[in-house]
């Protein structure tokens, strides 16, 4: 572990304040874990813009009764085979599945792997949860 640093903060009383609600509802223990995980999401956002090596992760919600919507699906796989790591299918309940996509590579070839599954006909939601490979953000 890096060595730890104390550095003081000077805020407004009311944004303070907010601030402490904002983090006692995230169930944060302390200013400083919560300021730390501010500063990695900031940190995580720039790698996704400045087109990084990223990680993510991609669910998608659809009914597998729809017609030739698995076969697309998985064909899509296959075209960006390179970037995604793991895929997991659950079988929700009869109609439902959720499939959640593993990926890491260029923050654009994440993302658009993402925009081209969820905007597939008949997926019913579809998210990508931009995380990092840890590397960049300490
Ligand atoms: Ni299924």
């Amino acid at each position: 572990m890096s060595e730890l640093v104390r550095f003081g903060v000077s805020l407004e009383k009311p944004l303070l304040e907010r601030f402490d609600a904002l983090i006692r509802n995230r169930q944060y223990t302390n200013r400083s874990e919560a300021l730390r995980d501010l500063i990695r999401r900031e940190l995580v956002r720039k790698e996704w813009r400045e087109g990084g090596e990223v990680a993510g992760a991609i669910t998608l919600i659809y009914d597998h009764h729809t017609r030739d919507l698995m076969a697309k699906v998985t064909d899509t796989q296959h075209d960006f085979q390179k970037v995604i790591i793991s895929t997991q299918h659950i079988h929700l309940d009869h109609r439902n599945c959720l499939e959640i996509i593993a990926a890491r590579g260029k923050a654009d070839d994440v993302q658009r792997l993402a925009d081209a599954l969820t905007s597939i006909k008949g997926v019913r939601h579809g998210t990508l949860s931009m995380s990092s490979t840890g590397r960049e953000i300490g």
